[in-house]
């Protein structure tokens, strides 16, 4: 889908002084006739930033970069996880609308962002604060439905669970990851669960379920290691 920049741009464009500073030393990381690979780390930490990628800030990152503002654009415009237009000031929601999340009621959520956000994708709700959009696979199937904001995932999601998320969003900053309480992708239930057999060396999730501090938290987890 060919993506287009939003038409109202602002005049200008500036890092912060830290972000500055930041971008300068990404753009060192590469070979001196390479320097133009940082187009990605640098539009990532202008829309963080600004919440979107205007005009300007592509002008700003080719120079800094020694190429045509085209080549830059090329990249901004090829990338779903980079906005050509403002999004909600709070928060932009990406819901995952591909098979697995499909099947697991994403519709359901995405009408909730309808009637909750904004009619259409992209469009601010009316006090600004939140956006949406339908994005394809996020990389989180086994927790689907699944939705991302900014690097966090929230997972396992239910239409009351998502619903009130966004209640929570106007004023809160809800926690991310499953909603059911899930650790990583294990069976539901499975902290209480004295039936499972993990076999622990074959399982990175496992191991890091063991060293977390959720296991030390958790009361009643009965993990039987297979040799
Ligand atoms: S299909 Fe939704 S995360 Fe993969």
């Amino acid at each position: 889908m060919f993506r287009r920049i939003d038409k109202n741009q602002p005049k200008a464009f500036e890092f912060s002084k830290a972000n500055l500073s930041w971008a300068k030393k990404q753009i060192l990381k590469y070979p001196k006739d390479r320097q133009q690979s940082a187009v990605i780390p640098l539009l990532y930490r202008a829309q963080e930033q600004e919440g979107w990628i205007s005009k300007p800030a592509i002008e700003v990152i080719a120079k800094m970069l020694k190429i045509a503002p085209i080549r830059v654009y090329e990249v901004a415009s090829f990338y779903f996880m980079f906005h050509l237009s403002p999004v909600g000031k709070k928060a932009h929601i990406q819901v995952c609308g591909t098979t697995p999340c499909m099947l697991r009621g994403s519709e359901k959520l995405i009408e909730i962002c309808k009637q909750k956000i904004s009619k259409n994708q992209k469009q601010p709700s009316s006090n600004g604060k939140l956006s949406w959009e339908e994005v394809e696979c996020i990389g989180a199937c086994s927790n689907s439905p699944v939705i991302q904001i900014g690097s966090d995932y929230y997972e396992d999601l239910s239409e009351e669970s998502f619903s009130s998320l966004l209640d929570s969003l106007i004023d809160g900053y809800p926690e991310p990851g499953s909603q059911k309480k899930r650790f990583s992708s294990e069976p539901e239930g499975f902290l209480n669960s004295s039936k499972i057999k993990i076999e622990e060396n074959k399982n990175a999730s496992v191991e890091l379920f063991l060293e977390s501090s959720l296991l030390k938290n958790t009361k009643k987890v009965n993990i039987r290691k297979v040799k």
